[in-house]
């Protein structure tokens, strides 16, 4: 896959457009998107949800190992990514002061918030236990991942 990374993300993003068309259940579209990233990408241990709830992040669909369910807004990888509203990138999670250690294999991250209007409504978690596994590439496709699903949402709200 390392061959031709931007073309697995778009043959994802057009899988996870087809997946999530037609329904509107929140819980299942990111149940679907959690296991489609993770059976889809190589070399991942978690990939799921946390959504917001106040102060807090709350864990939502993954695949993986059962996580920390409450991550404070600002802790961790997770929580500094929705409290920056931007793309944690981390090669080494020895190296993050605050990582939160849900799984002693992970050793690389990418956390992508999901971002409406401003507001951020969670982040989408991928753990790898490979050193360094994620590029830029990743963050552009995982950008784009969390892009798509926060439209598709955006179009059944009030
Ligand atoms: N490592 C994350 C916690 C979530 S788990 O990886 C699933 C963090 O530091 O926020």
């Amino acid at each position: 896959m390392t061959a031709n990374k931007p073309e697995l993300y778009r043959d994802l993003s057009r899988q996870l457009s087809a997946l999530l068309a037609g329904e509107t259940d929140l819980i299942a579209n990111a149940a679907n998107t959690a296991a489609l990233i993770y059976h889809s990408l190589p070399d991942l241990n978690w990939a799921g949800f946390y959504f917001r709830n106040g102060a807090e992040l709350v864990l939502g669909p993954f695949q993986g190992r059962p996580a920390c369910v409450r991550i404070p807004i600002g802790s961790g990888v997770c929580g500094t990514a929705a409290a920056r509203a931007a793309t944690v990138l981390v090669r080494d999670v020895h190296d993050f002061p605050g990582h939160i250690a849900c799984d002693p294999a992970s050793r690389s991250e990418l956390v992508v918030p999901l971002i409406e209007a401003g507001d951020v409504l969670g982040v989408l978690d991928l753990d790898s236990p490979l050193l360094a596994r994620f590029d830029e590439i990743d963050r552009e496709g995982c950008e784009r991942l969390a892009a798509l699903f926060v439209e598709h949402h955006r179009r059944f709200q009030g």
